[in-house]
């Protein structure tokens, strides 16, 4: 049965989601902040380096850092501003390839386009981790036994880059993002990325394409980090080697709509994940289990699926490809964290402060 969530607030998911929820503290000013859906939210605080988001940052510092202020290894920026005297710069090829696309039919669209460059490192059961590489934007050769293609061991991540007004590039959240993935890949068995080093890598891979970073407004630089399973062995068991890689995507806004009001559909047939699943951790097989909830939606017009709970169908737990918070009143309310949720870099989710909407937490478990 199809039901909209415009004009379903008084369906039972939404209902029971409101009376099951404990109420939120108070109201705190002086940030805003805008969830949107799929790898990352609008930037809203402080700048900092990798090295501080790392360590013992409070949550107001944490969540940007600057692109270009790394290891002494990054590449300038090329889009930093000039000196006051000088004329500017003529246009990079990149800066001048994302203005035709920003400027063309369709404009960046979402995950259309790609940088020049992508990021390699490889796990070797007993060498662990080696080096992470900057290299050509190219394809991956694996061997078709991977473990990957047959038994979805790999994960994922979301993160995006921003051109400042200042002309300078910063990452935003790259520390929970860290931190997400190798969540994720505790649950598939990957083994953990050290963090320090991935940071430290990201910076210098968005630093070498950051003339790919739009400026438009609701324009950035979309990062996915992903890890595949490269074991040529057919036999269901962690694999013994991986491959991490990252690529970046010069990106408009992830709706086609922009940033407004979309059409959900609240799918009541099929479930996205269960308590004990992998619904908290970022991997493909959760995603792959939406596409036919996917193709309803769209057949009605609808942008996005609603996911209720696997167990009563009836308590509200996200959405296609991203968390979803309602606002009574004065309180803003989350669906809890039980496991079969992935817990979003939105701040609101898992017990930290939620900028202009005040300190929210999730409601006890079912
Ligand atoms: C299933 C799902 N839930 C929630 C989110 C929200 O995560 P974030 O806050 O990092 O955008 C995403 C986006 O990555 C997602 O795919």
């Amino acid at each position: 049965m199809e039901r909209r969530a415009q004009d379903g607030m008084s369906m039972n998911g939404i209902r029971g989601l409101q009376s099951r929820m404990p109420p939120v503290r108070k109201r705190r000013k002086g940030r805003t902040s805008a969830g949107n859906g799929e790898g990352g939210s609008r930037a809203f605080a402080a700048d900092t380096t990798v090295e501080s988001a790392a360590g013992e940052a409070d949550d107001a510092t944490r969540n940007i850092c600057n692109v270009s202020a790394a290891n002494g290894d990054s590449p300038p920026l090329a889009s930093s501003p000039p000196p006051a005297s000088s004329p500017p710069p003529a246009p990079t090829p990149a800066a001048r390839k994302v203005r035709e696309l920003l400027e063309g039919q369709g404009g960046l669209g979402f995950g259309r386009y790609f940088t020049d460059h992508m990021l390699l490192m490889d796990y070797e059961e007993g060498a662990g981790w080696g080096e992470p590489r900057i290299v050509p934007y190219g394809p991956l050769l694996l061997d078709p036994a991977a473990k990957v293609f047959h038994y979805g061991q790999t994960v994922f991540e979301g993160m995006k880059a921003f051109k400042w007004k200042d002309g300078r590039a910063r990452l935003f959240r790259p520390l929970d993002h860290v931190r997400r993935l190798n969540r994720s890949c505790a649950r598939l068995c990957v083994p953990a990325v050290d963090e320090g080093c991935l940071l430290r890598a990201l910076r210098r891979l968005v630093a070498a394409d950051a003339d790919w970073i739009p400026d438009a407004p609701g324009t950035s630089l979309y990062i996915r980090p992903f890890v595949v399973a490269t074991e040529t062995q057919l036999g269901v068991a962690p694999s013994r080697s991986y491959r991490f890689v990252v690529i970046c995507s010069p990106v408009g806004a992830y709706y086609a709509e922009g940033v407004r009001p979309v059409a959900i559909y609240v799918e009541t047939e099929h479930v996205r994940a269960v308590a004990g699943g992998v619904g908290d951790a970022k991997t493909a097989g959760n995603y792959a289990a939406g596409l036919k909830a996917q193709e309803a939606a769209a057949r009605r017009g609808c942008a996005q699926v609603l996911w209720l709970d696997g167990v009563e169908r009836e308590y509200v737990e996200e959405v296609g490809s991203m968390n979803a918070f309602f606002r009574f009143g004065d309180e803003v309310v989350t669906p809890p964290l039980g496991g079969s949720i992935l817990a979003g870099g939105y701040p609101g989710f898992g017990n930290q402060s939620a900028p202009g909407l005040g300190s929210i937490r999730p409601r006890a478990p079912h």
